[in-house]
């Protein structure tokens, strides 16, 4: 249904691509401006590839969309700012609360998690999404980004392991957190879009 309305599928790309900027800038703040590794630059400038990349498959809808990240070029725009940076304040509580962390060794720490929980996510939202334009016939692709985001989730694991024997147990906290942030994204999306066919 989005994919069959330009308008409606210029949004939810633009949408995307915000989100994917919301975290790329996340992960470049995190830096540490000295012992920043190989890994996280790379995950930094991927991240900022794929919202520019996002922005730019805009232009296979209709010439001209959503320009910018303004609320009335995104779907569910104040949910969709407010999502990532929710997990991170819930996942910093956790990491301060229940780990005891603080500085430094926080901000890296929810760096791991928070990323890993996103990174989990996106291995399930982009298959699922070229699946829906390969069917819909859609110009559009995201094949390239499915294929970086797998790498992320396997470099997020390989981070995690080094980070704490028990990742797994934080690493499930953190997707439960997500995982009720993105109900609730889904939630305010139909919301959106509901209002939007109402126009
Ligand atoms: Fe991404
Ligand atoms: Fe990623």
């Amino acid at each position: 249904m989005i994919i069959a309305d330009d308008e409606l599928h210029a949004r939810w790309l633009n949408t995307l691509s915000l989100m994917e900027n919301t975290g790329a800038r996340k992960i470049s703040a995190s830096e540490d401006p000295l012992t920043v590794t190989y890994i996280v630059l790379k995950h930094a400038a991927e991240e900022h590839r794929h919202a520019f990349y996002l922005k730019k498959q805009i232009e296979k809808t209709r010439d001209g969309l959503c320009p910018t990240y303004a609320a009335e070029y995104l779907l569910a725009p104040a949910f969709s700012r407010y999502y990532l940076n929710q997990l991170d304040i819930e996942v910093c509580r956790y990491l301060k609360n229940d780990l005891g962390l603080s500085g430094k060794d926080l901000r890296f720490a929810a760096y791991l998690l928070v990323t890993y929980a996103i990174e989990v996510r996106a291995d399930e939202l982009y298959p699922v999404y070229q699946q829906a334009l390969e069917n819909a016939g859609s110009k559009v692709n995201v094949k390239s980004i499915i294929l970086e985001e797998e790498g992320h989730l396997e470099e997020m694991i390989a981070q995690l392991k080094k980070f704490s024997g028990d990742w797994e147990y934080h690493a499930q906290k953190a997707v439960a957190f997500e995982s009720r942030l993105f109900a609730d994204w889904i939630a305010a999306l139909s919301g959106s879009l509901t209002l939007y066919a109402n126009l």
